[in-house]
């Protein structure tokens, strides 16, 4: 095992960079809209409800075989068994392929920065929003920009690279987030929106939310993909992995809910839809701020906000190709980041040009952006949790890795990673497949 890596500077600049690859796009306008959509403070509990008990199971194994083999996802899957190095390739194509059209969002974010920067005045969200993102050219260039930004971080590696942009972003990021917050509650008829959010509707439990709830753990906590493994490889011996994970959980539930508290009260004040998607963020909200006093002002802090809860998570996506490239190619940590440059510039072109120029171009039935999409939530993220529980439940000696006090709670754990999880996280990917 090689120890001339580098390794986290601090326990809480590891747990920065952890909960910045958590927290995302999916918690800004991902879970306030799903939740609000499946019955509020039900979604909340059953959410809940899985991300404590079964998604800690393959986070928890993504940080301890990363940590215990000190390696980026092919070796550290190699180590355990040379037969698994395949698995340890998917995890870094499931990366490549989510950073295909996540950067393409972010080179979006960073066009409404830009035109609340200079205080452009929109006719019509919705027409602008999308004529915006069929432009062939603009939202391209704009993603490499955004791609630059995220290679330079990774190109300069963990301490001086990782952590700077952590330790910059993360705070920053809560701050705005809080102040958004507050003024968003402090506007009339703003408890609407918090009703809305928090207000139990058992009318919407149904298998599809229970499906809703799974997809969106998943993507939240950045699970499936390697990012918590190779994070987790750069650990210190003496770091409890157990208490990390929930705090990474913790985390991420309390930016998800602030998140939805910015969001909601805001919307229901202005009397607006809860849109979908992108159309919230990129249409419901700038119409928002286009009302209210000092609206570019906060237009800007709020796109700003985004940008950095993206590029966090980006950080984390390309961390897990660059040190693949590294270790498996023997490349200098700068030429793998010009790699990743140049495979995620050629992967996201289609899938920016996919709402304009190659907008009749389907596959599947599907446009490039909601195929890769769909491929990595619904197939790939459910895929590699299901192996990686697997391999660490049966290749690995668990109390080799985790340190149990309790030789009850060892049993549940090796009862959970061995048999339950792997089993209902293959009925669930099923199941949300034949639907
Ligand atoms: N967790 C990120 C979010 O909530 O936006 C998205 C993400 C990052 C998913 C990294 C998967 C991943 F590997």
């Amino acid at each position: 095992m090689q120890n001339n890596r580098e390794q986290w500077s601090s326990k809480i600049l590891f747990l920065f960079a952890a909960i910045g690859s958590a927290v995302g796009l999916g918690n800004i306008w991902r879970f306030p809209y799903i939740m609000g959509e499946y019955g509020g403070a039900v979604f909340l509990f059953v959410y809940m409800f899985f991300i404590l008990t079964i998604c800690v199971i393959p986070l928890i194994c993504e940080l301890s075989i990363g940590k215990y083999t000190k390696k980026e996802n092919v070796g550290a899957y190699a180590i355990v068994n040379p037969k698994l190095k395949f698995f340890g390739w998917i995890n870094v194509i499931t990366a490549t392929v989510i950073s295909s059209f996540y950067f393409v969002v972010g080179g979006w974010i960073i066009h409404y920065i830009y035109i609340n920067f200079i205080n452009h005045k929109l006719e019509n969200h919705s027409d602008y929003f999308l004529s915006f993102v069929a432009l062939p050219f603009l939202p391209y260039i704009l993603t490499l920009v955004f791609l630059t930004a995220c290679v330079f971080f990774v190109y300069r590696g963990v301490n001086k690279g990782i952590e700077l942009g952590n330790k910059i972003m993360m705070p920053t990021f809560l701050l705005i987030l809080i102040v958004l917050a507050i003024v968003s509650i402090s506007l009339p008829n703003g408890h609407k929106g918090l009703e809305f959010m928090f207000k139990p509707d058992m009318s919407k439990i149904s298998f599809e939310m229970i499906l809703a709830a799974l997809g969106q753990s998943f993507f939240t906590l950045s699970i499936g993909a390697g990012c918590l493994l190779v994070y987790g490889s750069y650990m210190k011996e003496k770091e409890n992995i157990v208490k990390n994970a929930y705090l990474i959980i913790f985390a991420d539930t309390i930016f998800a809910l602030l998140a939805g508290i910015m969001i909601f009260p805001a919307v229901f004040s202005f009397g607006l839809k809860s849109d979908s998607g992108a159309g919230l963020v990129f249409i419901t909200l700038p119409k928002i701020f286009a009302q209210m006093p000092y609206g570019s002002f906060l237009a800007i802090l709020f796109f700003i906000l985004l940008l950095f809860a993206a590029l966090t998570s980006a950080i984390s996506l390309a961390e897990v190709q660059t040190a693949a490239y590294i270790e498996n190619f023997h490349l200098s940590r700068k030429k793998a980041a010009g790699l990743v440059f140049v495979i995620i510039a050629i992967l996201a072109l289609p899938v920016s040009l996919s709402f304009g120029f190659l907008s009749n171009v389907k596959i599947f039935s599907k446009s490039f952006f909601d195929l890769f999409d769909f491929i990595t939530s619904n197939i790939l993220m459910p895929l590699n949790s299901i192996i990686i529980c697997i391999i660490f439940g049966w290749f690995v000696k668990i109390k080799k890795v985790l340190i149990f006090k309790n030789e009850y709670i060892y049993k549940l754990f090796s009862v959970l990673v061995k048999y339950i999880v792997p089993l209902v996280l293959t009925i669930l990917m099923i199941c949300g497949l034949l639907k």
